[in-house]
């Protein structure tokens, strides 16, 4: 057995686990400008050399060289091991890690995710070359008001208008279809071709902070659709799980700030005028992972998003995303329609730091978009904008805050105190009887689920007597191996069994001693067989069901594929459409209607 150890839990602990409150139960931490600084645990020593750094989340001891992160810091000082280091920090901040049997599938993986970081990697390298000797798209940047440096700094390329420019250097470097097909890097022709993804653009690679190439957006250098593109998702590259310039942030920024534009180009101008503390979602509207990333950054987080229709929508949709993750962002409302790029460049850094300065909370930008709303000059309007105000009030947590607004709004309005706070408290009536509601469906849910399982265990009955009849008699396995793999088990058991079976026949004499081999080669204790062995297939005749037990595991992984896909497509539908989602979809539809057509051939 072993933990299930990814990028995703050290990122979930070091979340969690607090650096300071951490090493403060180790060391006496005294503040000392934005660091922290102590006596070294780590060796002997009268006056302090070591310090902690809240924005970059490591400590360093300029006495002896120890440094790291939370993990590093108990594996030093409780002396662990790594894994034991992240089971004990997972322990504390109470997050479960899931245990699996391990396979030469994980292995695959990470050769597989090293493999596209790499391509990722050479193909940032091409369009930056492209980029250098290129007139045309060079001077597109230069008018833009993009100098050598930033472009350098950012790694900005470009993407010639050639079909196969990117695909015949990466098939040169070695780089296989396949590979470069699912990294998205190339894309398929109606005709079956391959071609580059990315022809005439502007390319912004996408960085992680651990600073590998995980994606890439392109702009258009003239007025063709989309104006972006972007990497779909690969298996390295999750859009909702990234931010841009957020590599910048954890590597370079010293603010604990963060400054939420909606673009590529706002991050790079801000940049460039000394804020490098912005980050853009990539083409999607902020996810809650974003948002968690956010609050490991920074304390004080601004948005700043196009003041068109769109852009306030996104706000209000970004203000409730953040609250709910405990962030109270403040909002920066630009003049004249402006995005972030377009102001810098007109008014200049000064100013715009005197915008961050006048940002208003997230409430009161609330109150003012409702006021757009209403005539509160009419006793109605006066009427629905207070109810309306006192939803937004409701949800304030700490009582004097609440007050603070409720008293303002009683003032600017001449709205009497007494009946705001009626109105908010006829709310939290409400919202008990909706709670009892909750409930009641949460109730229904349970029952639902117990019927899903019902449902689908018909796939695991299907997988189980496949699994059965390949342990009875290598002749059968063979028979399977041709037709499935590994991967389309979804019980990890069986699939395990399945990937070791092609290696167990090939050591041993009879199917006797199979068993025997799993449990005692590949470590699967014989409980787990149990239900297994207790199938009856003695009666039964492997020609006769095996294509139909083949068939249903195939056909329940479509339904479940197919069920992913529609909820893709509706969790893409409800965020804002661009070119580029709209292409999304497309591509989404026509895997669906290929699976639909695969299901009914059955
Ligand atoms: P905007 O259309 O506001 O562009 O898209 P912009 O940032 O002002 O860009 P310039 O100044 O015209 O170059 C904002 C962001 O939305 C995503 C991109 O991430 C872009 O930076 N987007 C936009 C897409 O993903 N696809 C599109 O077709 C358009
Ligand atoms: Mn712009």
């Amino acid at each position: 057995m072993a933990l299930i150890i990814d990028d995703y839990l050290l990122e979930e602990i070091k979340d969690r686990v607090d650096l300071i409150d951490f090493i403060g139960e180790y060391v006496d931490l005294k503040k000392s400008g934005s660091n922290y600084m102590g006596l070294c645990p780590f060796h002997n020593e009268k006056t302090p050399s070591f310090s902690v750094s809240p924005s970059k989340g490591i400590f360093h001891c300029f006495g002896c060289g120890a440094g790291g992160d939370q993990i590093t810091f108990a594996m030093k000082i409780e002396n662990l091991n790594f894994i034991e280091a992240v089971k004990f920090l997972a322990d504390r901040a109470q997050i479960e890690i899931k245990e699996k049997e391990t396979t030469s599938y994980d292995k695959k993986i990470v050769d597989e995710k090293e493999k596209c970081y790499q391509a990722n990697k050479d193909t940032a390298l091409f369009y930056l070359n492209n980029l250098r000797r290129n007139k045309i798209a060079y001077s597109y940047l230069t008018k833009r008001g993009i100098d050598p440096e930033t472009i350098k700094n950012y790694g900005l390329g470009f993407a010639e208008n050639s079909w196969d420019g990117l695909y015949k250097y990466l098939k040169n470097k070695g780089y296989k279809d396949e590979e470069l097909y699912n990294y998205n890097l190339i894309s398929k022709s109606k005709n079956g071709n391959y071609i580059d993804r990315f022809r005439n653009r502007i390319i912004f690679p996408i960085i992680d902070t651990n600073k590998r190439v995980i994606g890439f957006g392109g702009r258009v250098i003239d007025d063709s659709m989309p104006k972006y593109l972007n990497t779909k998702d690969t298996i390295v590259f999750n859009k909702g799980r990234h931010l841009y310039n957020l590599n910048i942030i954890a590597n370079e920024s010293k603010e604990r700030k963060i400054i939420l534009v909606e673009g590529y180009m706002d991050v790079i101008s801000l940049y460039k005028s000394g804020i490098n503390y912005s980050v853009a979602s990539l083409g999607t509207s902020l996810t809650l992972d974003q948002a968690g990333l956010i609050k490991r950054y920074a304390d004080d987080v601004y948005i700043c998003y196009d003041s068109d229709d769109a852009g306030v929508n996104a706000t209000k949709r970004a203000i409730d995303i953040l609250i709910s993750k405990d962030i109270h962002p403040k909002i920066i409302s630009l003049p004249d329609r402006l995005d972030p790029d377009d102001y810098i460049k007109k008014y200049g850094k000064l100013s715009f730091e005197l915008e961050i300065k006048n940002a208003i909370s997230y409430i009161d930008y609330k109150i003012l978009k409702i006021k757009e709303n209403y005539n509160i000059e009419s006793a109605e309007g006066l009427s629905n904008f207070t109810s309306e105000i006192a939803k937004v009030l409701s949800r304030i947590k700490n009582p004097i805050e609440m007050d603070v607004y409720v008293s303002k709004i009683a003032k600017d309005y001449q709205i009497s105190k007494e009946s705001i706070l009626s109105y908010i408290k006829s709310l939290n009536i409400n919202k008990n009887k909706k709670e009892l509601k909750k409930q009641a469906v949460s109730k229904k849910r349970v029952i639902k689920k117990a019927s899903e399982k019902i449902f689908t265990s018909k796939r695991k009955r299907a997988e189980d007597y496949l699994i059965r009849f390949c342990m009875d008699a290598e002749e059968n396995y063979r028979y399977a191996q041709k037709f499935i793999s590994s991967y389309e088990f979804s019980d990890t058991r069986n699939r395990i069994i399945f990937e070791n079976l092609d290696d167990l026949y090939k050591q041993i004499d009879s199917s006797k001693d199979l068993i025997d081999k799993i449990t005692n080669d590949r470590g699967i204790e014989i409980e787990k067989l149990e239900d297994l062995l207790s199938i009856d297939i003695d009666k039964l005749n492997f020609s006769d069901i095996k294509d139909e037990l083949i068939l249903t595991i195939k056909d329940e992984n479509l339904k479940t594929r197919r069920i992913q896909i529609l909820e893709e497509i509706k969790s893409i539908e409800s965020t804002r459409q661009t070119e580029s989602t709209k292409t999304e979809i497309n591509y989404l539809l026509k895997e669906l209607d290929e699976i639909n057509k695969k299901i009914q051939s059955f």
